[in-house]
Order: structure tokens, then C-alpha cells, then sequence
């Protein structure tokens, strides 16, 4: 259809009917006997029975034949039959699950996301949902917030660029090709820096921040065509998110030019009454659509109200037109008008939910996205050895992570060991619960005395141990995260009683591992893998995996130093190392100031050695790109190991207007190296890699730039130059 055909449409709508298509549904509320879990109020159905066959859109039905059966009853019964689109959180998988965003942000692969995104398009599309509410742009720094999992982690660049692979591979090149999904970037803006990493709360910060270090993610999403954007539920700069004019209208269709839908998150239009911006439901719907926020999920405040506010005048039919189009355009987009059930099939549901080639792309991404924290040269394992198996992991089908689909089992660490060697090599004691800060603590707090001996004759114990799954995603904020004492117990009696211990751990966020680590030989973080979670951890284990991945987000010392990150500012009072010792500088008493495992670090069975650090200035590329500088740095595989090294380019921009942060990742490149050989890699710095938000726009500051390159953000090689207005570069060994 044509807009003009679209427009037409509306004009035969009622205005009760344009309330109607603006409000998204769950199941339930068509009279299906859906019992998904809800993260928010059940809305029941306070509205006329008629209007429900008006309903826009519906939220989280999973599978074929539901889908097709409200469809059809539906357009019988719409008057202009306008079908329904399905909206569903599709996060890291629909029944082929991946590693969680967190753990494949770890990979600094885009292709991987990319990958990941069109397969769980594939297979919720054949279910018949049409949208998903992803990827969360959420830049995070906080690891009490349990919807870490579901970001990329704590870096603008690595963030945006993996938020925009995820667009490419739900859409493809077009959103109304078969097995393409539409994808909603979420949740407009800067929703993962809240307060104390309490769910849901407020977030403060200076616009500076905002638009260098939070929007980024969010922006390349929708550069990339993302269709959609879900406002969040927070308070940003005092007005809450889903009504807030600044982020809705000046910063997504002012400023960015935004043309497509925007949704409200879960009853957000509702909670503007608890923040204390309305009055009641009417004044809540007339601020939010007033704002730019078109949908409604899951509360009914634009059906009840805004009929009488466009009596009053307080709202324009107009905004009610524009929101109705933008959600009418998509579904045209998608081409349901002309294909409603789209690529809705229970036979292609069998074909491809679990198919083997999408459980082998499971498996190799979560092989790259699992990272290696520290190794006494135990791992990788032999064959041959006897292994002791323990913990609440050890044979826990549990291994997704939040926001599965509605999915619950993976294949465990035992299954993917015996994959490896015979089951008569382990010794398994599954000792150990994975407790939930939502319940109570349980009793068994005991080492039972036939735990050691039942490992007397292997030398390698593996503990599987971490945070339950369920402890993971929205509403999941905890204080404490360290492992539970019983497992902390664990680690260390096993370490007393002469054994070697491997911890795996599994958790949707960094947890505080720094008072067991004496206790292990080695660590490997699991994080969530996914549905071939075991299978994934044998291959590292046994080292047919050689670890690649590089943490997204920094591990802390302690919960008392969050929110610790890489990419902070300096203080006036920094630490000088070269420096006496003194108290005041800007510093713990009692713990470093830095991260025990830094944002980008991470092992491989491979041994790289950086050398050889060049800048050359040269032209070269097109536009603004034309003047620049090159950064190139040989890389070594020192070891007989192939393996995969992720080097990272890190800028400091010394003195400038306003105080930049000690480093910013402005590339990177993930380089297979055989082992014995060298690579040589080179990264490109422009203008824009230099650039940075001041009053309103990103613009360049001539000066000193401290260049680094290297393995992650602390372990680099470092090079400092003068670069002048003209971007003709000048290395200086020393600044004046
Ligand atoms: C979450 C969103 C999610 C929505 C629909 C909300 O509670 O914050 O991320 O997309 O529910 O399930």
C-alpha cells in the first residue's frame, strides 16, 4: 500500500478504532489461555468487547497455530481488516538458544550477533511474530542490575556495533522478505545507569554522558533500520522516560530524524501516576502521546481516555493519526496486508526450531563468547584424565540465562564432558544448590565428609557453580555477588584437600570471584551459554576451542567499588604510581581502585606478544577521512597454538575543553594468528575517531592523543602526538 492509501485508511477509522490500533494486547486478552509470566500488572480487559477486534497489536504469543487462529478471528472481525502485528522478546534465541548478550558481547564479533539474530528471526518468524523487542541498547555499568545479561556491556563503541549487527540480522535487507523480523530497540534512553542498580530507578546524568556514552548504542541501532523503539521505565532528568519530550521528540524525530513507531515498555503509561507526572490515566496517556510515545503495551489508558482529551482539545487528532500511521506503515512494511500469517507454519516451526545447523552455531558461539579468567597451565585438559565433577552446575539442564522464550533446558556441563571422554572418567558429586536470592537460604551449609573422598582419585576437580538463572534479567537487582558461602566453602575445601580445581562459573552478570580465586587453578567464566552450554564448555575445556572472547563488562574487586569501569575520567588527584605513596588521591583504603578483570580482558591457550608500535600519518580515504593517521602494531603468536586475538585500539584525548575519559575503545580487530606466526594490524584514526559531543554536536579538539594499543584496557603499548587542526599528525616523544 502507499501512504496516501495508509492515510486514507485512517480517515475511515473511528477515533475509537485509532485507540484501539495504537494498544498492544497479550493473548489472554483475545480470549486465549495463554499463561505467560508477566513483568508487569495484568491489565485484564477493562475495555468494550467490540474494541478488542480493533486491538493494534499483541504481545508474546509464541507459536504458529495461536498466531494464526487470532489472526484469523481477528480479521473477520476487525472492521477494515487490519491485521494484527506479534511483538514478542525474542533477546538471545527463540528455541535455539544463544549465550546471553552480555556473554556474546564477549566476542567482539559482530558477525556472531548478526548470526545469532537471524537464526532466532528464523525461528520466531515461522512462529508468526513479526517484531522483537530487541536488542537492549542499555550501556551498562553496574552489575548489581540484574538486566546486565541483557546488554552488550559497558562500551559505547562495542555496543553500537554490536546492537547494529543484531538489526541486520533480525531485519536482513528487508524486513518483508521470509524469516526477517522487525527488531525494537530498547529502552529509550540510558535505562541501565540506574541508581544503586535498583531495578527501575531513577537515572541521572549530564548530557555530555548521555549522548557520547549512552545514546551511541541506541543511534547505530537505528541507523542500521532498526524499525521500532521502546521507551523505558525510568526517570531521566526528572520527567519519566515514556513521557519525556526531550528523548521522544527532540532527540528520536528532531534530532534523528526517527520515522517509525515508538512503544511504551510494560504499563509505563500507567506508572507516570506513581512518578508523580499525572494525575490519573487520562493525564498520563495525554503526556505520553503528547511526548511521541505512539503504542501502548499492556494498560488501556489511550482506549479510556484520549477520546475525551481530543474532545477538550488537550490532544490533536493529528498525534493520533501520526501514531497510527507509523504502526499501519509498519505493518504494510512487513507486508501483511497482503500476507497476514507472513511466514506463520507449524511445519516450519518442525524444520527449523532446533535444527542441527542452528544448535552447531549455538555451540561455536558459545565457544567464543566464554571467557577464560585465569589458567595455572591446567587447562586445556588431557583426554586422558580422571575428572572430578561437582557443584550445582554439574549436571543442571539450567544453562540459558533470563529472557529465554520461555525455554528451560540446555545441555549440561556432565553431558558435554561424556561428549568428550567416557562417562566412566568422571567422578560426579553434584553437591551444592544454586541458590536464589528469592529464597530462602538452605540448610546445607555442610561439606557432607564423603565429598573429598569421593574425588580421591583425581587429581582435577571441575566446580560448576554460580548464580541461578532465574537471578538473572528484569526485576533481579541484588547487593550481594559474591558466590553463596556454600559454594565459596566448597571451592576452598577442595583446593585445601590437594585438588586442582577448575571453577565454572555461571552468571548473567560479573560476579565478586576475588576471595575464592586462591582456591583455583583455573576460571572460566560461563556466563549463560545457551542450548548447547555443555557442549560449549567441553570444547574450551579440552581446548578443541582455543578462548577468544574478552570481557564486555569489568569484573570488580568488591561490590563497595561499583559502578568500576575502564572508561572513566582522571580525578585531580589520580594515582601516580611513580609517585610516593600517599593518602590523598583519589583511591580506596581498602581496595584498589581498578577492576580485578578489566573491560576487554581475557586468556587463550595461545601466547601473544605485542611489539612494535607505529604511527604513520598519510592520506588516503575520502571526505573528512582524507587526512589521518595510522596505528599498527605487530602481533605474535609465541606459542604452537593457533588461536584468535582480539586487539584493541584505545584513544586518550590529553587536554581538551572538557575533561575526556583515561581511554575510549575506537577499534578493533579480531585476527585469527597460527601459531609460530606474526601479524601485522593496522587501525585507522579520522577525524570522527577523535571526535566528541560538545554543546550539541561531535566535533574535534586539536591537541595531544595518547595512542594505545593492546590486549585489553590496561595491558597496552602506548604512543603520544600532537595532532593540529589540519590533522596532519606530529609524534612527539614527550608532551611539553
Ligand atoms: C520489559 C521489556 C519487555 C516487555 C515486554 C518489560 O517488563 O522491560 O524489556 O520487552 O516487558 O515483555
Amino acid at each position: 500500500m502507499t501512504t496516501r492509501q495508509l492515510q486514507d485508511l485512517i480517515e475511515k477509522m473511528s477515533t475509537d478504532e485509532k485507540l484501539a490500533q495504537i494498544t498492544q494486547l497479550n493473548p489472554v486478552c483475545f480470549g486465549f489461555p495463554y499463561i505467560t509470566p508477566l513483568t508487569g500488572p495484568d491489565p485484564g480487559l477493562r475495555i468494550d468487547r467490540n474494541l478488542a477486534s480493533s486491538i493494534g497489536s499483541v504481545l508474546n504469543c509464541d507459536n504458529a497455530s495461536d498466531a494464526a487462529a487470532m489472526q484469523k478471528a481477528h480479521l473477520q472481525e476487525d472492521p477494515h481488516s487490519i491485521p494484527l502485528l506479534f511483538m514478542a522478546d525474542i533477546i538471545h534465541g527463540f528455541k535455539t538458544i544463544f549465550p546471553i548478550p552480555l556473554a556474546m558481547g564477549c566476542s567482539f564479533s559482530p558477525s556472531n550477533i548478526e548470526e545469532a539474530s537471524r537464526i532466532a528471526a528464523l525461528e520466531s518468524s515461522v512462529s508468526g511474530i513479526h517484531v522483537t523487542f530487541s536488542p537492549m541498547g542499555d550501556l551498562v555499568r553496574d552489575p548489581r542490575w540484574g538486566r546486565v545479561m541483557e546488554s552488550f556491556g559497558e562500551d559505547p563503541l562495542l555496543n553500537s556495533m554490536l546492537c547494529a549487527a543484531s538489526v541486520r540480522g533480525y531485519q536482513g535487507a528487508d524486513v518483508r522478505q521470509p524469516y526477517h523480523i522487525a527488531s525494537c530497540i530498547k529502552h529509550f534512553a540510558a535505562y541501565g545507569a540506574p541508581e544503586g542498580g535498583r531495578e527501575y530507578n531513577t537515572v541521572d546524568m549530564s548530557r555530555g554522558i548521555l549522548h557520547e556514552t549512552y545514546l551511541p548504542a541506541y543511534r547505530s541501532a537505528l541507523q542500521a533500520g532498526a524499525e521500532m523503539v521502546m521507551a523505558a521505565f525510568h526517570v531521566f532528568d526528572r520527567v519519566p522516560a515514556s513521557a519525556s519530550p526531550y528523548l521522544l521528540s527532540r532527540i528520536l524525530r528532531d534530532e534523528w530524524d526517527f520515522q517509525g513507531a515508538v512503544i511504551s515498555d510494560f504499563n509505563s503509561v500507567g506508572e507516570l501516576i506513581a512518578h508523580g507526572v499525572a494525575r490519573d490515566g487520562k493525564e498520563a496517556a495525554e503526556k505520553a502521546i503528547s511526548a511521541g510515545l505512539d503504542i501502548e503495551m499492556m494498560s488501556t489508558h489511550y482506549m479510556e481516555n484520549l477520546n475525551i482529551s481530543l474532545q477538550e482539545g488537550t490532544i490533536t487528532e493529528q498525534m493520533l493519526d501520526d501514531a497510527v500511521l507509523r504502526i499501519l506503515s509498519l505493518k504494510n512494511k512487513l507486508g501483511l496486508f497482503e500476507h497476514p500469517y507472513k511466514d506463520a507454519s507449524p511445519e516450519a516451526e518442525k524444520k527449523y526450531h532446533l535444527c542441527p545447523e542452528h544448535r552447531a552455531a549455538a555451540r561455536r558461539i558459545a565457544g567464543e563468547s566464554i571467557v577464560l579468567l585465569k589458567n595455572e597451565g591446567i587447562l586445556p585438559l588431557d583426554t586422558n584424565s580422571l575428572l572430578g565433577l561437582t557443584g550445582p552446575f554439574s549436571r543442571s539442564p539450567h544453562v540459558l540465562g533470563g529472557w529465554s522464550a520461555g525455554n528451560t533446558e540446555g545441555v549440561s556441563l556432565y553431558e558435554g564432558l561424556c561428549g568428550k571422554i567416557p562417562s566412566s572418567r568422571i567422578k560426579i558429586n553434584e553437591w551444592g544448590e544454586a541458590g536464589s536470592a528469592l529464597e530462602e537460604n538452605s540448610d546445607i551449609d555442610v561439606i557432607p565428609e564423603d565429598l573429598i573422598a569421593s574425588f580421591r582419585d583425581c587429581p582435577i576437580v571441575i566446580a560448576a557453580v554460580g548464580e541461578n538463572q532465574i537471578d538473572t534479567g528484569e526485576g533481579a537487582s541484588k547487593t550481594v555477588l559474591r558466590l553463596s558461602p556454600h559454594q565459596e566453602q566448597l571451592l576452598q575445601v577442595l583446593s585445601e584437600a590437594g585438588k586442582k580445581v577448575i571453577a565454572v562459573i555461571f552468571s548473567g552478570r560479573p560476579l565478586e570471584i576475588f576471595p575464592v580465586l586462591p582456591y583455583c587453578a583455573a576460571v572460566i567464566q560461563a556466563w549463560f551459554p545457551g542450548t548447547e552450554a555443555g557442549n560449549a564448555l567441553a570444547d574450551i575445556l579440552f581446548g578443541d576451542v582455543n578462548p577468544s572472547a574478552r570481557l564486555s563488562m569489568s569484573f570488580p574487586y568488591t561490590v563497595g567499588q561499583i559502578p568500576v569501569y575502564y572508561n572513566h575520567f582522571n580525578t585531580g588527584r589520580p594515582r601516580v604510581p611513580s609517585a610516593p605513596p600517599t593518602r590523598y588521591i583519589s583511591a580506596y583504603l581498602d581496595c584498589p581502585e581498578k577492576p580485578l578483570y578489566p573491560f576487554g580482558y581475557g586468556l587463550s591457550y595461545s601466547d601473544f606478544i605485542y611489539s612494535d608500535m607505529k604511527l604513520t600519518q598519510g592520506e588516503g580515504g575520502t571526505g573528512s577521512d582524507s587526512k589521518g593517521l595510522t596505528a599498527s602494531i605487530t602481533v605474535t603468536n609465541a606459542s604452537p597454538v593457533d588461536g584468535i586475538e582480539t586487539v584493541q585500539l584505545y584513544i586518550r584525548d590529553m587536554h581538551a575543553s572538557v575533561v575526556r575519559p583515561v581511554k575510549e575503545l575506537k577499534d578493533f580487530c579480531r585476527i585469527f594468528i597460527p601459531g609460530g606466526e606474526a601479524r601485522q594490524i593496522s587501525f585507522r584514526i579520522t577525524k570522527e575517531t577523535l571526535s566528541f559531543y560538545q554543546t550539541d554536536s561531535f566535533l574535534f579538539d586539536p591537541g595531544y592523543f595518547e595512542i594505545m594499543i593492546g590486549k585489553n584496557s590496561e595491558d597496552t603499548l602506548s604512543e603520544t602526538i600532537y595532532i593540529d587542526e589540519t590533522f596532519i599528525g606530529k609524534q612527539e616523544k614527550e608532551m611539553p
